[in-house]
């Protein structure tokens, strides 16, 4: 097992509400998957029956040594194909019927290895096994490494005749035992996928003066070319960092009760308010590429849209807008799309957004550098400048 001092460490303490303590580490480092399953004995204590959902996009030699880390018995290995489509009851149950022919116990442990997708239908099937099996996540996406394994959120999305799937609306809070960041499952990850990952630390850092690390954007400023190179000591510190942050945010506001600064968990929402209206409405492209635009990148724009919506309202001045916009582009994701129809229907679907309340609409906005504040129901110009400011 690689020397502790050799990988970076994040602990998350989320609250305490009486039983096992559900505090567990989150470690960062290179060559990772061979010491899941030894960690995670060492955690659980003794040998688990161990099932492990691993995306069918990987490289098999990533589950293979997931699967080949522990002596004892052997592993399940359950594939499957990760899309949105695919996060639903249906394949949760797939998954959940493949672990009780794998005759998993209280006793066992389920082992996620895949993106944030993988991350939510591993972890809900956890929590919803024989009413909760511990489980460990192994993300292999910037943006799951960051983001979707810390804070223990799982679902899946659920389809209602006549609508749109609803996202993660089926789900438990369930947090895992261990995550494990290998980053040198970064190497295979596209590069479109690798900067939507990009695109939720620069959200960080829009946050950063709030939840105690102030010298996050300047860091991420100094190190993005090592980062986008993906150089394995600028990926470890990027992940630890943005982790860290992330913690802080849960740890304070488990539950989504708007406890600490900026509306508490509600802060992460920065953004996607209005990300979720690039990406929901049909004919949205990001200016220069053909292919519809992705998350990672609605995040990005959204970040602007706020940041030019509060500079608008007078929460942050125009340089600080400018500062964002131009880390955007360092990052190499859009400022700009192309096809968004007129402002009052995409404000219409902001306003459909599941954080939104009922007939208000509730944004995330920038106010000083590194803090952010709730808003609701901005006045309609200064949402409109934030449209602006990203039309292509
Ligand atoms: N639970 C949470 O708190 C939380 C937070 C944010 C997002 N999410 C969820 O996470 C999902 C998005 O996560 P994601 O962006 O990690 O998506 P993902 O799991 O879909 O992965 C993105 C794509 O990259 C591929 N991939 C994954 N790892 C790879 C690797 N190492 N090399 C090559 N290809 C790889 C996948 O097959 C997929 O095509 C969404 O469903 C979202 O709702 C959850």
């Amino acid at each position: 097992m690689a020397a502790d001092d050799a990988i970076r460490s994040v602990t998350i303490r989320p609250g305490f509400s009486g039983g096992r303590d559900p505090s567990y580490r989150s470690i960062i480092g290179e060559g990772l998957l061979g010491e899941v399953r030894a960690r995670t004995n060492e955690i659980l204590g003794g040998r688990r029956r161990t099932f492990v959902l691993v995306d069918d996009a990987l490289d098999a030699s990533m589950g293979a040594t997931v699967c080949s880390s522990s002596e004892g018995e052997p592993a399940s290995i359950f594939s499957w194909r990760a899309t949105e489509a695919n996060k639903s009851p249906e394949q949760l149950v797939r998954v959940l019927q493949a672990m009780a022919s794998a005759r998993l116990d209280r006793s066992s442990v389920v082992i996620a290895l895949g993106g944030g997708l993988t991350g939510d239908v591993a972890g809900f099937a956890a929590a919803v096994y024989q009413r909760g099996i511990p489980w460990v996540n192994c993300p292999t996406t910037l943006l799951s490494m960051v983001d979707a394994a810390i804070g223990g959120k799982t679902g899946v999305n659920l389809e209602t005749p006549g609508s749109a799937p609803l996202k993660n609306f089926v789900g438990a809070i369930h947090h895992p035992v261990l995550v494990v960041s290998d980053v040198t499952t970064l190497r295979s990850l596209p590069d479109r996928q690798f900067r939507a990952g990009l695109a939720e630390c620069v959200k960080h850092t829009m946050i950063a003066v709030d939840w105690g690390a102030p010298e996050l954007p300047d860091w991420m400023r100094a190190n993005l070319s090592a980062v986008l190179q993906r150089e394995t000591p600028a990926l470890t510190e990027l992940i630890s960092r943005n982790i860290s942050l992330k913690a802080a945010v849960v740890e304070a506001d488990e539950h989504e009760q708007e406890l600490g600064p900026g509306g508490g968990r509600m802060a992460l929402n920065l953004g996607h308010t209005f990300a979720h209206a690039f990406e929901t409405l049909s004919g949205v492209m990001v200016s220069g590429l053909s292919a519809p635009i992705q998350h990672g990148e609605a995040v990005a724009l959204g970040l602007i849209a706020a940041a030019r919506c509060s500079a608008a309202l007078g929460l942050v001045d125009t340089p600080a807008a400018d500062d964002l916009t131009s880390l955007v582009t360092l990052c190499g994701l859009p400022v700009s799309v192309k096809g968004l129809p007129p402002d009052d229907q995409v404000i219409a679907r902001m306003m459909q957004d599941k954080k939104a309340r009922t007939g208000i609409l509730r944004l995330i906005l920038p106010c000083g550098r590194g803090r952010v504040q709730v808003v609701d129901n901005a006045p309609p110009a200064a949402v409109r400048a934030g449209l602006a400011a990203i039309r292509g």
